[in-house]
């Protein structure tokens, strides 16, 4: 990374739908671009690319003195890059009333987490995109996966800036909401605003 890069407040973009050029996705994207555009250094990470398995419950992370996950999976991979981000944004499509398993499984791993960098989720500023092919977003299990959210990052004591949600069923339907991803690029200048 060169020198003014390093300098930039990074942004880390976890993406949870097998479909990249999605409605979730395109969603977060416009969150990255508020973020750029505001100064931040952005890199985009489709969870659908890499290998994670879920957790095995071994609490080999929660012992002590534990150095990390006992699971030797892409997941490592992204441990370091979660830790020097300044910022996440995680996007997930609603399948069955909650976020994809893609999301679930990589949120699972999260439990880890601390063994890296006791205080890595301290203070994280966090934002959420989702996208259901309902129009409620209640009866389409968004507000389900939402607070799942909320909950979790309630916990680890991190700050969600901002959730991101709306209804768009097929590929693309999502680009009919313009004012939805404004408000995205909006959200992703206030991500790094502090
Ligand atoms: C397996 C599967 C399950 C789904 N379950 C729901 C659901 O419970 N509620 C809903 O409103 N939409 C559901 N949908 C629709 C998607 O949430 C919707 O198409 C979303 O915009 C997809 O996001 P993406 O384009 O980022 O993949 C489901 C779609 C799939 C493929």
């Amino acid at each position: 990374m060169k020198k003014e890069e390093k300098q930039k407040k990074q942004v880390l973009v976890v993406l949870g739908s097998p479909r990249k050029r999605g409605n979730s996705a395109t969603l977060a994207e416009r969150i990255a671009r508020g973020a750029q555009t505001a100064g931040a250094l952005v890199e985009l990470v489709f969870l659908s690319d890499l290998s994670i398995a879920p957790c095995r419950s071994c609490y080999a992370c929660q012992k002590k003195g534990a150095k990390g996950c006992a699971i030797q999976d892409d997941m490592q991979l992204l441990y370091p890059k979660l830790i020097s981000a300044h910022a996440w944004v995680l996007a997930s499509p609603v399948y069955w009333f909650n976020m994809s398993a893609q999301m679930k499984m990589f949120m699972d791993r999260l439990f880890a987490f601390p063994a890296y960098d006791k205080k890595a989720f301290t203070g994280k500023r966090i934002a959420i995109a989702m996208t259901y092919g309902d129009v409620d977003p209640f009866a389409s299990g968004c507000v389900n996966a939402l607070r799942c959210f909320q909950d979790a990052f309630s916990y680890t004591g991190s700050e969600i800036v901002g959730m991101i949600y709306g209804s768009a069923l097929k590929a693309g339907d999502i680009e009919k909401n313009q004012d939805l991803l404004k408000e995205a690029e909006k959200l992703g200048r206030k991500l790094i605003s502090k």
